[in-house]
């Protein structure tokens, strides 16, 4: 694959990440890193426009990062579009992407694994055993790697930026973690790399997912009881055409625990399969009115 025609640099080992980010902070100048997994959309252009606005440089990583597939989800299918990635970056300003192949995150004799255990238990970590800790395992190794001032992240994978603060808090990493809300289509659809996998049918259906979860924080805003909110929600969904509902529940929005106290900042999350692709999206119930 032939690198960008721009004055966009890639680089693919950390030594050549760390040499630059060195010269910026030696600069005096911040750095902003985006972590991805390519294949970007208007939600990933959001986070560097963020980090635009915050940062004096800003990398962006592209990596598809095996460890947190499991082995029937879709690594192999899912999407690569490195020259079109390229481009965008390059209109957009960015200063460096950093691209490392598996051999370099995870070398021969690679064992160490980063858990984030009660964050990353329930909702996805359900589901999906062992993605959290492939998630926090290359995040862990992205930030040591090239040691920015600020990362972001995307609010539309609710719980995996909970577990990155976590772990960013636990292991004294000296990092500032940024959420960036969650981009949507017109009809609310939240952009996702995996929206690529719909069926023209499936793709006029999948918004009622985001329109069903807003519904339900409404009404659990309004004093609708919680539990039964959530039934009916799933309901919705499913007679919506969806072929399942791995979960729609409320939690702390910060802890990710179950929501016990009344007032407390909540949100609700949830996690549907339309065909052969899974959904999933949060919304925010405003903490004074939540109740039920
Ligand atoms: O959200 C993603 O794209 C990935 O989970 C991340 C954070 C880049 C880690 O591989």
């Amino acid at each position: 694959m032939s690198e960008p025609d721009s004055s966009l640099t890639v680089v693919r080992d950390v030594a050549s990440l760390r040499r630059r980010v060195k010269v910026w902070h030696g600069e005096q100048r911040t750095v902003a890193l985006v972590p991805t997994m390519g294949a970007l959309h208007a939600g990933h252009m959001a986070l560097v426009k963020r980090a635009k606005a915050l940062a004096d440089a800003v990398v962006v990583s592209i990596f598809v990062n095996p460890t947190q597939f499991g082995p029937n989800e879709d690594l192999d299918a899912y999407p690569r579009r490195d020259a079109e990635d390229w481009a965008l970056l390059n209109a957009a300003g960015v200063d460096l992407i950093f691209m490392p192949d598996a051999s370099v995150m995870y070398p021969d004799g690679f064992q160490t694994a980063v858990q984030v255990p009660a964050v990353s238990q329930g909702l996805c970590g359900t589901h999906r055993p062992g993605h959290f800790e492939g998630v926090a395992t290359v995040v862990t190794k992205l930030l040591l790697q090239g040691l920015p001032d600020l990362a972001l992240f995307g609010e539309k994978d609710f719980q995996q930026l909970a577990v990155i603060k976590r772990l960013v808090i636990d292991l004294d990493i000296p990092v500032d973690v940024l959420s960036v809300p969650t981009v949507r289509e017109r009809d609310g659809l939240a952009l996702s790399s995996r929206n690529a996998y719909l069926s023209e049918d499936e793709r006029a259906i999948a918004p009622k997912f985001y329109a069903t979860l807003s519904a339900a924080a409404a009404a659990i805003a309004n004093g609708a009881d919680i539990k039964a909110c959530c039934a009916q929600a799933e309901r919705a969904v499913l007679a919506a055409g969806f072929s399942s509902v791995d979960y729609i529940e409320v939690r702390v929005a910060d802890s990710l625990l179950p929501l016990k106290v009344l007032g407390s900042e909540a949100r609700i999350l949830g996690a549907a399969t339309l065909g052969q692709t899974r959904l999933i999206d949060n919304v925010k119930i405003p903490a004074q009115q939540a109740g039920g």
